[in-house]
This record gives structure tokens, C-alpha cells and sequence, in this order.
């Protein structure tokens, strides 16, 4: 399980729900502790790995991939799905036959599970030493110091404003080139199904000006991509604590864009409540902020949307498509996908389905519903989708995005596109791969191109995954 930065792990960083990750430090000081950090979930619980490593790092801790020569053994959690919080606990089992070895290893869960289930975990899950949320990272020294004392600490609070904004993150088995960079925390949405209103605790933006400061010192870092993330990222909002300035998210994003015209901006996660025609307009202004929309849709029904309290039904979101397709007619959207929602009847689900065809998704993340403690679909509504209604739900939704990833790729073929080169494909180091703006991946052979090279590529073949072409100058 545990992987050290191979130069592969580019096919990872869009992925929703990663697992698992393990970075070690590049350079090995004597005298440092060991930390293992192991991270699942969101790419935002990616991020805030990155933060535990920066404030670890001032505490004498370097990361390891050798789980049985760690000090401090961490896993970074998330609370999505049932599946998610039974993974992290198989981890914990593993992790619990190291300890039985080396007494004095401490093991923290950190992250969503461990805001969800607190002290609870320290019960349920015996040899834990730690459990810390989200909002509590800065705490970890005093924390550490106590379970040294022999002590089992806990700091689930949740704070309205702690945004890390003061702490540089450790970049972890990044290339150098792609970079993730944190502008808000929480989230005030109340949808019915989702967990992270309890995990993440309120909205709150972080300051303007530490963002692009962070982006720009990537840039002059090498660095050619950042993605800015937040749970809504259209709900981003920062007021200067005198009043003097305001930013909203289309005006960060031109904020970011401006720092130079090489440097590619994209961002995620839109809600399409709110994604305004001034994020759009602002888009289309600058070459470098990426034709990429993520506008989960959930379900196409009315009704549905409605019991998942995403306040907009479905005309909204066809409209909103169509705003996309006005102002950026090259711009692709993703979406994410729930099958078999609490009540969804078969008729319903087609309505997805015509729904996902309309918008012409490139890619979706594609989910079962799962029922998750505490949340309002839990205490109002019955998870009635029997299991096999929902597989099969499931799987047409998977079909028909392949098929919609297919066409939309069989569009590209014979057009040429700007690629940010990001290292040698999954199968041949003959080969390399990066993304275009709208964040398909295009294989191409190397030549003589070296990652955080932009080069031109056109496009020849292709399958529902990926776009093949040549260096074209
Ligand atoms: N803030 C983002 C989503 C964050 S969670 C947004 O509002 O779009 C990522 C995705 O996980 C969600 O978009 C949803 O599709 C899925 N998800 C969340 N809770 C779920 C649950 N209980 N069961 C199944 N999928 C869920
Ligand atoms: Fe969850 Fe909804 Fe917030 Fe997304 S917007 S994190 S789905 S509550
Ligand atoms: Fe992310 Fe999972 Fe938490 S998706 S916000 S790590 S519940």
C-alpha cells in the first residue's frame, strides 16, 4: 500500500476519492523523528496532509514510508461513504499488529472520521493514541506531548476561522509541476446526504492575499498548475479585517490568473446554485485559467434534488450548462453522480440519465448512495433503493458515461492542444502524458519534451479514457 513518489502518480490527482497515499521526505536528516502519514479521501484531505507534514516538520518530524521503523503512525480520513470509513479501519488493524511490536509507536487518526466519531474512536478502535480533526492540526505538538505522557488525546473542535492561511504546506509527492492550494474550509450547504457539513464544520474563505502569495511562490518554484479547492468554491468571499477589500471568486480567479500568463488556474468543487456568469465571463477572459467546469448534478430529477436540499432542480442546472456552453463553447464539465437516492423511483433515475446527456459530461465521479449517520437524509428519509436496484442504477450510469467520454473524445481527434507535460504515461516511458485545458489526458511519444514543458500536440486516436496524438510545433 504504501508508495513512494515514482513519477506516476499524475493519473491519481484528479481523482476524487484517493487511498492510501504514503510520501517519504526526499532527504533523510539524522536526529529527526519518523512520521507515517497515510491519506484517503477528498483532494482538499490531500491538502491538509500537507499541512500536518509542514507543522509536523517544526516539530522535528520527516515523513516515511517504512510503517515499522515510524514514531508517529497517521492516517488522514474521510467520512464520505460507509466503504471509505471501513477501509480506514482495516488500515487501523494493520496498523495495530506494528504497534503490538513497538510499544511506544503512537497511531492518530486524524481528519473527517475523526471529527465524525471523535472519542468514540478511541473505544471502539483500541490502540489509538490520537484523534484530531480537521480544524485541530495546529494542536498536534501539544497533543503528541500528552500521549507521551501517557495520555490519549483528542481535539475534535471546529473552529469558524482557522484556514491554515499562516502555515506553508510541505508538498507531498507532488511533481513540482501540479499544485492543490486550499481557499476555503467547511461548508453551509445542508444536503441531505452528505456528511461534510458535520465533518468540516461552517464555510469560512481564507485570505486573498495569502492565496496568491502561495500561488505565486509556486510559480517561482517551477511550479505551471495550481487548482484551487474549496467544498464551493463559488461561495468563496473575503472582506480585508478593515473593510478595505473584498474579494469573490471570480475575482480571485483573475487575481490568480494574473501572475502570469503560463501558469494554469483551475478550481473545484462549483455548486451549481451558485456558479455565476461573472466566474464564467472571467474564464473566458484568460487563456490560462482552464476550460474545465466539476458541476455536480447529483441527480437530474426535480424531486430528488429537492430531498437532497441542493436547492436547484433541474431546469436551473440545464440552464447553467447552457450558460457554459454560451460563454465557453470549448469548455468541458464533469459531474458527479448518485445512484439510487431515498425514494428515487425508475423514472427518476432516467431523468439522470437524459440529465448527464444533455450536459455531455467528459467524466463523472459515479457513486451508490450511501447512508451516512447524523445526516438529514438519514433521520428523515428511508434508504428504500433495494442494494441490487442501485448496482444496476449504478452501472447504467457508468455505461453511459463511458459512452459520453468516447464521443467527446472522438470530437478531438484531428484537433490539436496545448499540453502541460507532465511525465511518462502509465505504459511507456517512451511515451509521456499531460492534460489539456480541459483536463483530458493526451499521450503522446516523448521527443524531447521534459515535464513542466507546454508543448502541441495533435490528436490522432483515442479511447473513452485517454486522447493519442503527435508533437506538432
Ligand atoms: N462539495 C461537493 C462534493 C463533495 S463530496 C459538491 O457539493 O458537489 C463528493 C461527492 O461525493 C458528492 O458530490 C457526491 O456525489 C458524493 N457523495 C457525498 N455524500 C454521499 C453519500 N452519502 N453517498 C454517496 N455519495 C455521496
Ligand atoms: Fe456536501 Fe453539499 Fe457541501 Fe458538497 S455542497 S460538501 S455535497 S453539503
Ligand atoms: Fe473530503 Fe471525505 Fe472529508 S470527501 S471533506 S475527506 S468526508
Amino acid at each position: 500500500m504504501a508508495k513512494q513518489f515514482s513519477g506516476n502518480v499524475f493519473d491519481k490527482v484528479q481523482d476524487e476519492q484517493r487511498q492510501g497515499e504514503v510520501y517519504a521526505a526526499t532527504v533523510e536528516v539524522a536526529g529527526k523523528k519518523k512520521m507515517y502519514l497515510e491519506s484517503y479521501g477528498c483532494q482538499m484531505n490531500f491538502s491538509d496532509s500537507e499541512i500536518v507534514a509542514s507543522i509536523m516538520a517544526e516539530n522535528n518530524y520527516i515523513p516515511t514510508t517504512a510503517l515499522e521503523d515510524a514514531d508517529v503512525v497517521f492516517i488522514n480520513t474521510c467520512s464520505i461513504r460507509e466503504n471509505a470509513e471501513q477501509k480506514v479501519r482495516g488500515r487501523l488493524q494493520v496498523f495495530r499488529q506494528h504497534k503490538k511490536h513497538k510499544p511506544d509507536m503512537m497511531i492518530g487518526v486524524l481528519g473527517c472520521m475523526a471529527e465524525r466519531l471523535k472519542s468514540k474512536l478511541l473505544e471502539q478502535e483500541k490502540l489509538v493514541d490520537l484523534v484530531v480533526g480537521p480544524d485541530a492540526y495546529k494542536d498536534l505538538p501539544n497533543l503528541l506531548s500528552q500521549v507521551d505522557s501517557g495520555q490519549p488525546a483528542v481535539n475534535v473542535l471546529l473552529s469558524r476561522e482557522e484556514t491554515y492561511a499562516d502555515i506553508t504546506p510541505v508538498r507531498l509527492g507532488g511533481n513540482g509541476i501540479l499544485a492543490f492550494v486550499t481557499i476555503m474550509r467547511g461548508c453551509d450547504n445542508m444536503c441531505s446526504f452528505c456528511v461534510v457539513p458535520f465533518t468540516r464544520g461552517r464555510e469560512r474563505s481564507r485570505d486573498a492575499l495569502s492565496i496568491v502569495q502561495e500561488c505565486r511562490d509556486l510559480w517561482e518554484n517551477g511550479y505551471k498548475e495550481v487548482t484551487l479547492l474549496g467544498q464551493n468554491v463559488d461561495s468563496y468571499h473575503w472582506t480585508a479585517e478593515d473593510g478595505s477589500e473584498s474579494v469573490n471568486f471570480a475575482q480571485l480567479l483573475a487575481l490568480v490568473a494574473q501572475i502570469d500568463p503560463q501558469l494554469r488556474v483551475r478550481f473545484s468543487t462549483s455548486h451549481p446554485k451558485d456558479i455565476t456568469d461573472e466566474v464564467l465571463h472571467t474564464m473566458a477572459a484568460y487563456d490560462n485559467i482552464c476550460k474545465n467546469i466539476h458541476l455536480p448534478v447529483q441527480s437530474g430529477n426535480t424531486e430528488v434534488l429537492k430531498r437532497m436540499n441542493r436547492t436547484y432542480d433541474r431546469n436551473w442546472y440545464i440552464n447553467r450548462v447552457e450558460a457554459i456552453r454560451r460563454i465557453m463553447p470549448d469548455c468541458a464539465i464533469t459531474s458527479d453522480v448518485i445512484a439510487g437516492f431515498c425514494g428515487e423511483t425508475e423514472e427518476q433515475h432516467q431523468d439522470t440519465l437524459s440529465i448527464m446527456e444533455l450536459s455531455g459530461y467528459t467524466m463523472s465521479f459515479m457513486f451508490k448512495y450511501s447512508e451516512r449517520p447524523g445526516t438529514l437524509a438519514a433521520r428523515k428519509f428511508e434508504d428504500d433503493v433495494p442494494e441490487e436496484v442501485k448496482s444496476r442504477r449504478l452501472q447504467e450510469i457508468i455505461d453511459l458515461q463511458s459512452k459520453l467520454s468516447l464521443l467527446s473524445n472522438e470530437q478531438d481527434v484531428g484537433k490539436t492542444f496545448e499540453v502541460l507535460v507532465e511525465g511518462p504515461s502509465r505504459k511507456s516511458d517512451a511515451h509521456f502524458c499531460g492534460r489539456n485545458s480541459q483536463n483530458k489526458m493526451i499521450v503522446f511519444p516523448r521527443g524531447n519534451t521534459k515535464a513542466g514543458d507546454y508543448v502541441k500536440v495533435k490528436v490522432d486516436r483515442c479511447t473513452q479514457a485517454t486522447l493519442l496524438g503527435e508533437l506538432v510545433d
